[in-house]
């Protein structure tokens, strides 16, 4: 075997480039994206032949001082970042130091710079297998212009991949358009073949920003794009969402944002397409384009050297805030068209300024601006907030919350309390992090009022609703022997039916016995979430043992014996067809009733016996999921004010 050596500079950063070069439109991004660090106000793209001949990036910002000129093109050489923690909260677009000096490697590369308080420019080429770089004086004006001509000149394996001119014309087409909208304070120009194609003016107000919206994402978008934002703590997101009536059959107009870098992010695109599931057929994609500005430590862009991925530190929390807020804003679209007040007053810009984000101001006063997109302007509110500020680590219950829950043993006669006053809507004090008490209720601190909500209540409610639908059972590993007390009952076989249409499988076993095969599987939608929240065998055998205690009403002379439960009778044997249709509908009939005595029996159940700990743990993941979802607590809470609980409890202060 050969012995170890150095690999040239050269061919360390063809390597190198091999992650970051991929085609045309990547040296456009990185380019484009130094333009921007450097406080670039105008950007001109100009390309030849799709970017195989020439990839020329014109800006006028700071440029790069003369002595730097030949560092810019060395690897890890960068002028963004100096620490480890200045890499853990980077703001700059760039940081790695890779760009120019891996696209020097495949190309010919010309770099030409000059600062404002410079007395002339200077250009630098890097050459050879060492990339000696030679600065020599030029003529510039201020700012950077780089030139990368004939791509892949020398790594033919990837010249062959380029595809025609048109096609790698039109990524660098989308590659600006994104930039465009990631920068919007900033001009960009592109050019093909000396033609100039795409003019994107910057964009100093909302008007103007939803005129560049229009020219990126087409005219149709923008006329029906509803924009929407949210403020929470230093999250901003705020954005415009396309109708789901325009559904696209391309991904094309898809775009997100993340503290001005456009990214492709796996998570965020999974939030966007959930909230947008059953709205837009299959196979059909939504448009949005979506800026979300966040604490630059709360995500990490050195995921990837393309830094098309990112890594948040609280993904799920971000993925859930995203979904609400979106759904909400959808749900609510076809009121709100109607309700031009709603919110349409706030302008793109006092939005960012209060978010502490890029602001678009020209400092004219835009009061009126956001009317111009028929006043579709939605306000991000309501629970998404809750999902996201209770998610977020450190979250503890209120002082209130806690003294009250102390109180525990006199909530008997507080709950007869008919005090059943209005809950205030816009509360936001719904404490998850809060452990159920009495396993059973949570006490919720709002303004005014104190609000216990009986989750288990809310639960039996949610499950019969969906055990109305569905009936569909799953075997016990261990099937259950439950005693009869009325056995002649069960001599009638068709009462084996009724609990089987219900999902509860019964065979008889001895004269006072019955063995429980199978409960119904009660499943939580599994299109929105892959949790179930079953409920647990012990509470389905509990119930199904007090009611077999009794005589089961259901159970009289009148149930034919010959009933057997048929859901598609045939439609040509009449007779039979006609008598087994109507002896289905008893059945269903039946095992309604049934239905409802099992959840009366689950109802009061005495839940004094302490529960087992996953059985706590179970409800309450259950009631986090519906928060989560959006569903309404309300109907299952009552609320009194704390002076009232106060004198109840005889401790008034
Ligand atoms: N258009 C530009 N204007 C000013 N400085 C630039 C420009 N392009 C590159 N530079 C300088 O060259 C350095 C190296 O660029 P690059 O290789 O893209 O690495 P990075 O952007 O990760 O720092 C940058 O840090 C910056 O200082
Ligand atoms: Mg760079």
């Amino acid at each position: 075997m050969d012995r170890i050596h150095s690999l040239d500079t050269q061919l360390t950063n063809q390597i190198a480039a091999g992650e970051v070069v991929e085609r045309p439109a990547s040296v456009v991004k990185e380019l484009v994206e130094n333009c921007i660090d450097a406080g670039a106000r105008r950007v001109e793209v100009d390309i030849e032949r799709g970017g195989a001949r020439l990839i020329r990036i014109l800006d006028d910002g700071r440029g790069i001082h003369k002595d730097d000129l030949a560092l810019a093109l060395t690897r890890h050489a960068t002028s963004k970042i100096k620490s480890f923690n200045d890499l853990c909260a980077v703001k700059s677009l760039g940081f790695r130091g890779e760009a120019l000096a891996s696209i020097a490697s495949v190309s010919r590369l010309l770099l030409r710079s000059r600062q404002a308080d410079a007395e002339l420019g200077w250009q630098a080429v890097a050459e050879g297998r060492d990339m000696a770089v030679k600065v020599t004086p030029a003529a510039a004006v201020t700012g950077t212009c780089i030139e990368v001509r004939d791509l892949f000149y020398n790594t033919p394996a990837r010249r062959k991949f380029l595809r025609t001119e048109k096609t790698e014309f039109t990524h660098i087409e989308d590659t600006v358009k994104r930039e465009a909208l990631a920068n919007p304070e900033v001009a960009f120009v592109l050019k093909h073949n000396g033609k100039i194609i795409k003019r994107y003016p910057a964009a100093k107000s909302f008007e103007h920003l939803q005129e560049k919206l229009k020219l990126v994402c087409g005219r149709g978008f923008s006329q029906q794009a509803l924009y929407f934002h949210s403020d929470l703590d230093e999250l901003s997101i705020k954005g415009w969402l396309g109708s789901p009536q325009h559904h696209r059959s391309e991904s094309d107009n898809q775009f997100i944002f993340i503290n001005g870098r456009p990214v492709k992010d796996r998570l965020l695109s999974h939030a966007i397409r959930q909230s947008y599931t059953g709205r837009i057929p299959q196979g059909r994609f939504a448009s949005y384009a979506i800026y979300i500005q966040c604490p630059a430590n709360e995500v990490d862009v050195n995921v990837h050297p393309t830094k098309h991925e990112v890594r948040f530190r609280n993904p799920r929390q971000i993925h859930d805030f995203l979904v609400k807020l979106i759904e909400e804003c959808l749900s609510g679209s076809t009121s709100m068209l109607d309700n031009t007040s709603m919110n349409s007053t706030t302008s793109f810009e006092q939005q960012s300024a209060q978010s502490g984000s890029q602001s678009y101001s020209d400092g004219q006063a835009q009061s009126d601006s956001g009317q111009s997109n028929s006043g579709k302007t939605y306000s991000g509110q309501a629970f998404s907030r809750q999902v996201y500020a209770h998610s977020k680590d450190g979250y503890s219950a209120s002082e209130n919350c806690q003294r009250i829950a102390e109180q525990h043993n006199a909530y008997q006669q507080m709950s007869s309390v008919s005090e059943q006053s209005s809950v205030n809507k816009n509360s936001q004090s719904f404490n998850l992090n809060q452990t159920l008490w009495k396993q059973r209720y949570w006490v919720l601190p709002e303004s005014e009022t104190i609000s216990i909500v009986d989750a288990w209540s809310w639960y039996l409610n949610w499950m019969a609703s969906r055990w109305l639908l569905n009936c569909q059972s799953k075997p016990l590993l261990i099937p259950q022997m439950l005693t009869v007390k009325h056995s002649e009952d069960f001599e009638n076989p068709a009462l084996f039916d009724v609990f089987k249409q219900a999902g509860i499988e019964l065979t008889p076993a001895g004269a006072t016995q019955v063995m429980v095969r199978q409960l119904p599987l009660l499943m939580a939608d599994a299109s929105t979430t892959e949790q179930a929240f079953p409920l647990p065998a012990n509470h389905w055998l509990t119930a199904l043992q007090s009611l077999l205690q009794q005589r089961l009403p259901f159970s009289e002379k009148q149930m034919p014996s010959n009933a057997s439960v048929q859901t598609s009778p045939t439609p040509n044997t009449h007779s039979a067809a006609d008598e087994s249709a109507a002896t289905s509908t008893e059945v269903e009939h039946r095992a309604n009733q049934l239905k409802q005595q099992i959840l009366k029996h689950l109802q009061s159940l005495d839940n004094t016996e302490t529960p087992s700990r996953d059985d706590r743990q179970w409800l309450q993941n259950w009631v986090q999921h519906q928060v989560a979802e959006g569903a309404d607590w309300r109907p299952f809470a009552f609320s009194i004010s704390e002076s009232s609980l106060l004198s109840k409890l005889g401790q008034v202060h």
